[in-house]
Parts: structure tokens; sequence; C-alpha cells
């Protein structure tokens, strides 16, 4: 499998010189708000990177951290930050779609599916199982022209990855596959989705 991880972080700089980081802050700030505070709550991040997203949104005192990635090389750099080091996390190198959770309350996987090669396959992968909290992932919004956005998809291609991407349409049509009800916000390059209660 290829991942996001061909540029990021051993490219850090060149990533943000071409603006594919950009529209970080928006989207943790959005995130921060439909996530809330966390306490008590049994947090599972999918993707979870070098873990700067879950720090930069965390709020109250989870009861339990779990942080997965497919790379052992972001695992490691997660482990080396600080700020997670207090929450005690929990970190697992596997493929996150195939993951068998145990009740979690807090499910993200922000930035994940943009890679995958058929997004809702993977999704649905996870959503077969049973859970009575909330899921929030991330997808780019197709009808962005941005000067920006067309230079991360070449930049991708260069790497042979195609960017998944849909649009609002797309998003209703795809998720009634899955059966689940859906919230989607935009937010600058990419749709927010806050599922909740999946049976
Ligand atoms: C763009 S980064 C996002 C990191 C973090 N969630 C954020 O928003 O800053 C995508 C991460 O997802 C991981 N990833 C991609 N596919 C995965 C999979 N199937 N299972 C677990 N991790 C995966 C990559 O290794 C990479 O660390």
């Amino acid at each position: 499998m290829k991942y996001f991880n061909c540029f990021y972080p051993k490219n850090g700089n060149l990533s943000r010189l071409l603006g594919i980081r950009k529209g970080y802050n928006s989207r943790a700030q959005l995130i921060k708000k439909i996530t809330g505070n966390m306490s008590g709550k049994h947090v599972i991040d999918i993707g979870c990177g070098d873990g700067s997203l879950l720090v930069d949104i965390i709020q109250g005192t989870p009861s339990t951290v779990t942080l997965i990635d497919s790379s052992e090389r972001f695992l490691q750099i997660a482990r080396e930050n600080e700020s997670l080091q207090v929450l005690n996390p929990t970190y697992i190198c596997t493929n996150g779609f195939h993951y068998k959770w145990k009740n979690p309350s807090l499910v993200l996987m922000i930035g994940v599916l943009d890679y995958s090669q058929n997004w809702i396959n993977d999704l649905n992968d996870l959503l077969v199982q049973e859970f009575s909290g909330k899921l929030i992932f991330s997808l780019p919004v197709k009808d962005n022209w941005s000067f920006r956005f067309i230079i991360r998809r070449l930049w991708l291609r260069l790497w042979g990855i195609k960017l998944q991407s849909c649009t609002y349409s797309d998003l209703n049509k795809l998720m009634h596959q899955v059966e689940v009800k859906f919230l989607a916000v935009r937010c600058e390059y990419d749709w927010i989705i806050n599922v909740e209660d999946i049976y």
C-alpha cells in the first residue's frame, strides 16, 4: 500500500511550501468543536500520523487513547511526542480499516481515506462493527479548483496515489450504501463527517 508518508514528514518543508498542509488549522478547530470534551472517553485515532492532530484537538482526559497507524515510522514519531505521552496511549501498527475495536466512544480518522483506493469500501469494513459512539472522518471536497489542491493531486499522482474526493451529493449517495446517518460540514478543503451510533 502506498501512503501519504511518501512526502511527509520526510519532506515536510516541501509539502508545506506546496501548500499541501494548508487548511490544517481550520480543520483542527472544526474537529475540536465536533469532538467536544473527551474526558472519560475511549478514543481511537486511526491513521494518527505523528499524533499532532490529536494533541491539537484534545480536550479533557480520555480514559483510554489508542493510536493506530499502518506506518511504523509515523508511530515512532508519535511515541517521541511528549505532549502525547501524558495521555498514556497504546500504539498499534496495523491497517486501521480492519481494526477490531472494543466499544470506543470516539473514533477519529482524519486525512486517511484521502489516500485509500476505494474509500467507501474501506469505511464499510469499519462500519460492520457495532458501536455507540462517534466516528469523525474527513474527505477532500471535489469541487475545489484551487491551485494548491491541483498541486496536491499532481504531487500525489507522482507517487502513484489517486487522491479521493467527493461532492456532497457523492457523499450522500455513497453513505447511503453503508446505511448510516451522517452529518457533513465543509471546512475549506475537506468534508468533516460525523457518524453516530452505528448498528
Ligand atoms: C495525512 S496523515 C494524517 C495524520 C493525522 N490523522 C492528521 O490528520 O494529522 C495519514 C496517516 O494515515 C496513515 N494511514 C493511511 N492508511 C492507513 C490505514 N489503512 N491504516 C492505518 N493508517 C493508515 C498514514 O500512514 C498516515 O500516517
